[in-house]
């Protein structure tokens, strides 16, 4: 007899007589039966993964790697792994798109809370405010049976004419890194997974798809690369969406230096590389260069995702011997990583929620702190209600709602606060407020005929006459005008950076008529401004501000908010004085297809610094209602083991009558460096409030990269001995504070 059997006949008769020795059988004892470990939130997320990896067959590893539909993949219902969902976007979540095409899914249940776009958020200088914005995001995303969000999207504004640049954080890698790594920290402290967006060198939409993109390896490390790395290395964004375009050649999803080499060997990438939506070409580059998850590449009612590069044709390859074991289990680890790390398997994962009262709030913080006050002769702002008994709003941005627009950063808002509303909300019981639209904007998709589109139709110098008129009856004029997402979006480039729906006669015409005429501009990309400006005493730049966007532009107008937020990209006075047009077509946009980065170094204030040109309005400027001084520099020597090597320290006092909110800025400047480098790079800031005739004393930190730059030569990051000028200021042209740090021993860190 098989021991087996005996030992089981044995066991039976041993427990046979307890059990019916007793009256009532005692309850078998029941040990919980021990999750598997991969399903067991206590064990590190190493040990689950490998315990899950080794679980998966083949065919189930391969299906980790690509879409099962528009924005999900396929469940692996054995091992209780259910589909996983990604939606857009950086400021909000998407409306639902159909399972299987890019059509809405006209749902009614997938309305969101509007955040205001990327660039508003970054003009707040504020990451604690982002990672509020990205703690409301990721519970919107919960709420709505999202795994991934795909932002933020992190892209430097190289060019103002960039389509998106109204979703980025602007023209520098400190300032978009500082807002990328809170606003992650806080989208995944809610059991979402970030992607950061668009891995790398997406700096236009010209061509997007195809354009390859050569840049020097010192622009790369210093300009392109350092958002990207501070979002993987202190934000833990869990996964990186890699861009459409080439990087030297190379398509970057298929970029085995952008990917393997920088991404996952140099800076320690643990997560997963997935594609931007389409973005893979052929299954050896997809399969070798880096790519994990492959989405969108065939969009369509009927697809066979089968078809996918890393799908039969990868399988194929793994079975026939063209690709390692090893290649396989490395890019399903990846995806199982990023599942753990997120909680997706956890059954105490957050449930989230969506279009509370908190949201809401941190929508109007975002757009009140973004907005940036360009001019105000004589305090006209903040309007006073007590001395105005009637005002005049103009303009087509007065009404429009602007959420749904951009593309994939559109959002289906449960509600939209125009500027209109939010003025009558604020001041319509009191002020007599009549609005007149002043230029007539085409529908959302349209761009209509350049910028005198209406100039000569009879219709449009009716809607102008009707405004001036409006404006002269009126005490107070505000003219709302700007752009619209028919100019900022995905997808398309502007062709100029002039006002569009001749604005600019508008407004000339209006301060004519009113000299107290305020000037608000609601775009996401800087706009040439015409002489109106000289004469117009107020003019504030609003963005793009979300659910909450016309309260907190009233707020602002009539002074319950101060506002502090600083331009985080250059208004240039002219195109022509923009690094790029100063290369020709090749620098932008490319010619048959090939693209230099002329510029180098030198983008955004970095150019206009170094080349001595007047900006229009400089990065990191803003006005308040009050006023800041700074005094006492003192430049501390840090504790180099803790990685801070200086530490500028100096007192910041609000010399107003009001409280506000000022942004102080460290640039830092090298003397004689070995290498060409850009006149001053911003470095660190601080965002603070003060009281009236309060003294902060502030302390910004600097580390070994606030003094080194890439030295392609020794492949690392080289802080030259010698001195450095460090320059504190209210923006990168209001130096308020400087001294000299000498660095009395060079290091290079790799
Ligand atoms: C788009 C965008 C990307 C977006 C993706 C999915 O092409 O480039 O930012 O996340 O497709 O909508």
């Amino acid at each position: 007899m098989k021991p087996s059997l005996l030992y089981s006949l044995l066991a039976g008769l041993i427990t046979a007589p307890i059990l019916f020795a007793q009256t009532t059988p005692a309850p078998m004892p029941t040990t919980p039966a021990t999750p598997p470990l991969y399903l067991d939130p206590s064990q590190p997320v190493d040990a689950r993964v490998d315990d899950l990896l080794k679980q998966l067959t083949t065919s189930e590893k391969i299906s980790l790697l690509h879409a099962d539909g528009t924005f999900s993949t396929a469940p692996i219902p054995r091992l209780g792994i259910a589909e996983r969902w990604m939606l857009d976007g950086p400021n909000g979540v998407r409306e639902e798109i159909q399972r299987n095409g890019w059509n809405t899914a006209g749902r009614t249940d997938d309305f969101s809370t509007c955040f205001p776009s990327g660039i508003c958020l970054a003009a707040t200088w504020d990451p604690a405010l982002a990672r509020a914005e990205g703690e409301a995001i990721g519970e919107e995303a919960r709420a709505r049976g999202k795994d991934i969000m795909l932002g933020p999207a992190v892209n430097i504004e190289r060019i103002p004419l960039n389509g998106r640049s109204f979703e980025y954080f602007g023209e520098d890698p400190w300032l978009a890194g500082r807002i990328a790594v809170d606003f992650i920290r806080g989208e995944q402290s809610r059991d979402i997974a970030s992607s950061v967006k668009h891995f790398a060198a997406n700096n236009q939409e010209t061509n997007r798809n195809s354009i390859d993109v050569n840049m020097d390896e010192r622009t790369l490390r210093e300009i392109y690369l350092p958002a990207f790395e501070a979002a993987v290395k202190e934000g833990g964004a869990l996964t990186v969406m890699a861009a459409y375009n080439k990087l030297r050649g190379e398509f970057c999803a298929e970029n085995d230096y952008l990917l393997n080499q920088i991404l996952k060997k140099e800076w320690g990438f643990k997560g997963l590389v997935m594609t931007d939506w389409g973005a893979a070409h052929d299954t050896p580059g997809v399969a070798l260069g880096g790519l994990d998850l492959e989405m969108g590449t065939h969009v369509a009612a009927n697809v066979d995702y089968n078809t996918y590069y890393l799908a039969q044709p990868f399988l194929d390859g793994v079975l026939g011997g063209q690709y390692p074991m090893t290649l396989l289990d490395d890019k399903a680890r990846r995806n199982l990583y990023v599942m753990i790390a997120s909680h997706v398997l956890d059954g105490n994962r957050t449930t989230g929620s969506i279009n509370t009262a908190a949201h809401q709030a941190v929508a109007r913080r975002v757009s009140e702190g973004g907005m940036v006050l360009l001019k105000n002769d004589n305090n006209a702002l903040p309007l006073d209600t007590a001395q105005i008994h009637s005002i005049a709003v103009i303009g087509d941005n007065a009404t429009r709602l602007q959420a749904s627009g951009g593309q994939s950063s559109g959002i289906k808002a449960f509600y939209e606060i125009s500027p209109l509303a939010g003025i009558l909300n604020r001041v319509g019981n009191r002020v007599n407020v009549t609005f007149s639209q002043g230029y007539a904007a085409p529908a959302p998709g349209r761009r209509g005929r350049g910028n005198n589109a209406a100039a000569d139709t009879t219709e449009a110098t009716a809607l102008m006459d009707r405004a001036v008129l409006a404006a002269k009856q009126a005490d107070v004029a505000i003219v709302i005008g700007g752009l619209n997402k028919n100019f900022d979006t995905e997808g398309s480039d502007r062709r100029d950076l002039k006002l569009p729906y001749n604005q600019d006669e508008l407004i000339q015409r209006v301060v004519a008529a009113n000299p107290r005429t305020i000037v608000v501009f609601v775009a996401g990309s800087p706009i040439e401004m015409g002489p109106w400006l000289q004469q117009t005493p107020a003019v504030l730049l609003a963005w793009y501000g979300g659910s909450e966007a016309g309260n907190a532009l009233a707020r602002i107008l009539f002074g319950d908010v101060n506002p502090s937020g600083k331009l985080p990209c250059t208004f240039p006075k002219q195109l022509a004085d923009t690094p790029a047009a100063a290369f020709g077509p090749e620098a932008y946009p490319g010619v048959n297809g090939e693209e230099y980065y002329r510029e180098g170094l030198l983008v955004g204030y970095r150019w206009y610094d170094t080349k001595n040109i007047a900006p229009l309005f400089p990065f990191g400027y803003g006005l308040s209602y009050t006023t800041f001084k700074y005094a006492n520099l003192k430049l501390l020597p840090g504790d180099q083991s803790k990685g801070i090597w200086m530490t500028a320290q100096f007192d910041v006092t609000n010399t107003g009558t009001r409280e506000g909110a000022e942004v102080t800025q460290v640039y830092v400047h090298q003397n004689q460096p070995a290498l060409p480098r850009p006149n001053q790079e911003l470095k660190g800031f601080l965002k603070l409030s003060l009281q009236p005739g309060e003294t902060q004393t502030v302390t910004i930190p600097l580390g070994h990269r606030a003094f080194a730059y890439y030295d392609p030569d020794k492949k690392g990051w080289l802080a030259e001995a010698g001195d450095y000028k460090i320059n504190v200021g209210s923006s990168s042209r209001d130096i308020r504070l400087t001294d000299t740090f000498h660095l009395a021993t060079p290091l290079l860190v790799p």
